[in-house]
């Protein structure tokens, strides 16, 4: 398969590393590294996670300095206060998959969104306090580290600490999403916060957070009592109160994270690997990696009019199905067997026509034979071992709730909303759930994240994830695509224009440049509505070549960084 040829790129990638060390200004070139390779959202991040490797830490090393270093450089989304899952592949080829998913608050309720008359509140479960769950990324990294760290938990943590005593250069496009932010920082946050400053942000300037760095030091010096007990959670209760907020201390001293087997299916001659629920993501993906297999992609060709017809069907199919089957399986019983079973998955393609568009007021969930702006953010890491992790984390929306905890630096999640707030009632994203995804105390919201590790023949092939709301899956299944079928290379795969389908609403969204003009005409001709709109995620991945060197993706949409050596 070409995915993996050694391309010429070797010979440049050699000579490039004897010439710079390592990395590119920018770090969205493909380049290639030969023993160890980070790619995150934030330069800074992804050069932490380098030097935590050259220390002698491996790729979960790598991952907790990356997760908290990304707390720090990447607001947006990069967190304590907010959670994630994780998937590892270790380099005997064993599977792990960390779930540190936010819950809901004990006190949370099924209708606590809905106004008297049963209707959704607009922004209840999106801003202030009482849209958090739950925060997971602290215990998350404590579970990850306890089970395959290598370096002393300290010694992971520190840079985060030192990112945010000494400050950081903001980029352009963080100084520009920091100013237009300000005004709802100032409207859910009584006490001044380091986001925001008098005047403007711009390129270059320092933003230090020495309330963060004070919270990482007790997470770094006593764990997971240094967030879920003490000072941290003293202020986190107390933040609740004036915030409208229900996480309580009982809350956060119960919240655990924990290990769930990942699941997996094969597309071609590759096991792809991903997340299981409470993430929608790993069971979409290989569902729609299953079905397309099936079709000759190549000879078709990238953005064809059968390719993208084919794509957009199968995602229609798969958001249906996650709209009623998919939720906490700790709350719900999620029939994961039967949605994952070669019959079910192949019979659901077989009403796709290429003459027109299903509508999809005409598909429901399949029936089973037996009886869930887009501001998340993803990291591929590969240690000089060949050990890989795959991780999204999140705190939903950009900045989250924009509730910054008083005293302790750090911002909550609003990650409530993409819990089903109301039946068939849709979320930020435009998503619709049902029971299985409704609220319950103590229970995860669906996600779409879609961490994932790729190997075929018992080698590791590719590790990649994004952000972006409902687009994570289609994005994901895309860049795949990208490599296995149509032969890209790592970081033309992820800079490629995506299309993405969920279902409802019945439309195609397209970035700029995504479908050529003749093949939207000829689509829209079948009963295609396609509507163009902004960047979707931002995908970092890394390719293992033939060789065993290390191509790195990193989304051009972001500041995404990848680097190696
Ligand atoms: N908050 C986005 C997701 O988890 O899918």
């Amino acid at each position: 398969m070409s995915y993996i040829k050694s391309t010429s790129g070797v010979f440049i990638g050699i000579l490039f590393i004897l010439l710079v060390g390592y990395g590119s200004a920018s770090g969205q070139s493909n380049e290639l590294y030969k023993h160890a390779a980070v790619v995150s959202a934030h330069p800074e991040a992804t050069k932490v996670g380098v030097a935590v490797m050259k220390k002698g830490g491996n790729a979960i090393d790598a991952a907790v300095a990356v997760q908290f270093a990304l707390a720090v450089v990447y607001p947006n989304a990069g967190n304590i206060g907010g959670g994630g899952f994780l998937v590892y592949r270790g380099n005997r080829g064993d599977q792990d998959a960390l779930d540190y998913r936010e819950k809901a608050p004990g006190s949370a309720s099924r209708d606590m969104y809905l106004d008297d008359k049963g209707n959704a509140i607009a922004d209840k479960s999106l801003f202030g306090a009482l849209a958090s769950g739950v925060p997971g990324t602290v215990a998350g990294m404590v579970r990850a580290h306890d089970k395959y760290g290598i370096l002393k938990w300290k010694k992971d943590v520190q840079p985060a600490i030192d990112l945010a005593e000494r400050g950081f250069a903001v980029t352009a496009q963080q100084a520009d999403e920091l100013n237009r932010n300000k005004e709802r920082f100032l409207k859910y946050n009584r006490k001044p916060v380091a986001f925001v400053k008098e005047g403007l942000w711009k390129a270059g300037d320092l933003l230090k957070q020495p309330e963060l760095a004070a919270t990482l030091k007790l997470i770094r010096d006593k764990g997971r009592s240094g967030f879920y007990e003490g000072p941290v959670a003293e202020a986190i209760v107390k933040s609740m109160k004036h915030t409208g907020g229900i996480i309580s201390s009982a809350d956060l001293k119960d919240y655990q994270a924990v290990w769930r087997e990942p699941v997996s299916g094969q597309y071609k001659d590759f096991k792809v690997i991903s997340m299981p629920p409470p993430s929608s993501g790993g069971i979409a993906l290989i569902t729609m990696l299953g079905q397309i297999s099936e079709y000759p992609l190549h000879r078709w060709g990238f953005q064809t009019d059968s390719t993208v017809q084919l794509m957009v069907e199968l995602e229609r199919r798969a958001y249906a199905d996650r709209a009623s089957y998919l939720g906490d399986p700790d709350f719900f019983k999620v029939p994961q067997q039967a949605l994952l079973e070669r019959k079910y998955i192949y019979g659901r393609t077989a009403d796709i026509s290429f003459e027109k568009a299903t509508p999809s007021s005409a598909v429901n969930p399949g029936k089973l034979s037996n009886y869930e702006s887009e501001q998340t953010t993803h990291f591929s890491i590969v240690d000089s071992k060949g050990n890989a992790v795959s991780a999204t984390t999140t705190l939903n929306g950009s900045y989250g709730s924009l509730v910054v905890v008083e005293g302790a630096g750090f911002i909550l999640n609003n990650e409530m909303d993409d819990f089903s707030v109301k039946p068939g009632s849709p979320n930020a994203y435009g998503l619709v759930g049902g029971v299985a995804n409704s609220i319950i105390p103590g229970k995860r919201m669906l996600s779409s994240m879609t961490p994932t590790i790729i190997e075929k023949g018992g080698k590791l092939v590719m590790v990649v994830g994004t952000p972006g709301g409902s687009t994570i899956i289609t994005s994901v299944f895309q860049a795949i695509l990208n490599v296995l079928a149509f032969d890209k290379d790592m970081q033309a795969s992820v800079a490629a224009p995506r299309f993405h389908h969920q279902w409802l609403p019945d439309e195609v969204y397209v970035e700029k440049g995504a479908i050529d003009p003749e093949t939207r005409a000829r689509l829209a001709a079948k009963g295609y509505r396609i509507v163009e709109r902004g960047p979707m995620g931002r995908i970092d991945a890394i390719l293992v070549k033939e060789d065993g060197s290390l191509e790195t993706g990193a989304d051009p949409r972001g500041n995404d960084t990848g680097l190696g050596y």
